[in-house]
């Protein structure tokens, strides 16, 4: 099975076998053929953060939940939804019914059951402000079982399905907590100049207005994945221990930086990237997108080898000037 175009980089990909159950049972069958049958099995969500090799045996999985459902308890709705509806389809629909929580990760690629792998955010907000519960399905057993917030150890970019459950549990279903109590998160970047110049504006702006803003920036500096593939963005913003970020905000004092806890701050990937004169540059099927330089774009004809090469010039040239390794931020997918 082509995998090409399941995943949005468009890296070839030849899959032995694939799997999109639409039910739980339907999984459940699934995952037992592959225990009897000793497949190995690789998950896959929307496949816009992944890094796929160009061959996977045994069995891809992508579950195809579909049902979502929200229930009304005193001011908050919690939202029930399955692993494989479309995330920004989500965003937009609740947003639209005047609920507060999620409209700042509009326009995210990407299926809901693969948002908390890496506790996706953008503008000010994660996952995990208003995740409830995760619904997984142990691959081993078939059994169902919740997590809560604290048990899926998120962090930036982070979580235990990318740690001690990799490979261990299929995410099945997330429990939103939205609200219908207003509660704009404006604080990041011009995010609040763009709603206050939208048609939409209001003295108290919507959740739809606020998702549209977010939709309004993203396209302008972000590659449509159908038009040009990629996979948003292709490095970790690093973390850095506060005395290296002063060290180097005495030689570049514009470099954006964003203090943490823990002694850390935050520099910005594309920052760096950018002032190595690398927006715009093409190597061979891959380059840098032109509008924003933490994103590699695929123009076709290449794999993920010749991405990686292209990703390590990039480190190696952020390395060589700021004294710090980036990380890919998609999650590398191995054959086992
Ligand atoms: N910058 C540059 N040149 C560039 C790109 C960025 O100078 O080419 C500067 C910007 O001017 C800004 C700073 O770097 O001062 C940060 O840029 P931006 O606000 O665009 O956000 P980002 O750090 O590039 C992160 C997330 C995005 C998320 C945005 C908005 C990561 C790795 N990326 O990007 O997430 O949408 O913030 O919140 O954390 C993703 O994970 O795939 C993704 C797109």
């Amino acid at each position: 099975v082509d995998l090409s175009a399941a995943n949005t980089l468009r890296l070839p990909c030849q899959a032995e076998r694939f799997a999109a159950p639409t039910t739980l049972t339907a999984l459940r069958q699934t995952l037992a053929e592959a225990r009897r049958e000793e497949w190995p099995i690789t998950l896959l969500g929307g496949g816009s953060n992944v890094l796929l090799p160009e061959a996977l045996p045994g069995v891809v999985v992508r579950p195809d939940l579909q049902q979502y459902w929200l229930n009304q308890r005193q001011g908050q709705v919690l939202t029930y939804v399955g692993a494989g509806v479309n995330w920004h389809t989500l965003v937009m629909e609740t947003a639209a019914r005047g609920l507060w929580g999620i409209e700042n990760l509009a326009l995210i690629p990407g299926s809901c059951g693969a948002a908390p792998v890496q506790n996706i955010g953008a503008y000010g907000v994660e996952l995990a402000d208003t995740l409830q519960a995760v619904q997984v399905m142990e691959l081993a057993t078939g059994q169902v079982k919740w997590l809560d917030t604290q048990q899926c150890a998120f962090g930036y970019r982070e979580s235990i399905f990318k740690g001690a459950l990799a490979g261990r549990v299929v995410i099945t279903q997330l429990v939103l907590r939205l609200s219908r109590t207003p509660a704009p998160r404006l604080g990041y970047g011009d995010l609040a100049i763009r709603l206050a110049g939208s048609a939409t504006s209001t003295p108290s702006p919507t959740p739809l207005a606020v998702a549209e803003a977010v939709c309004a920036i993203r396209r302008e500096k972000l590659p449509d994945p159908h038009e040009l593939a990629n996979a948003g963005s292709f490095f970790k913003n690093p973390l850095v221990p506060d005395a290296q970020a002063a060290q180097l905000l005495q030689q570049y004092p514009a470099m954006p930086h964003f203090p943490q806890e823990g002694g850390q701050t935050k520099l910005a990937a594309g920052w760096l990237i950018d002032q190595c004169g690398l927006k715009g540059m093409r190597d061979g099927a891959f380059g840098v997108h032109q509008h924003q330089a933490l994103v590699l774009v695929h123009f076709g004809g290449g794999n993920r080898q010749g991405l990686m090469k292209t990703a390590d010039y990039i480190a190696d040239q952020v390395e060589t000037r700021f004294g710090m390794r980036l990380e890919p931020e998609p999650r590398l997918v191995n054959p086992h």
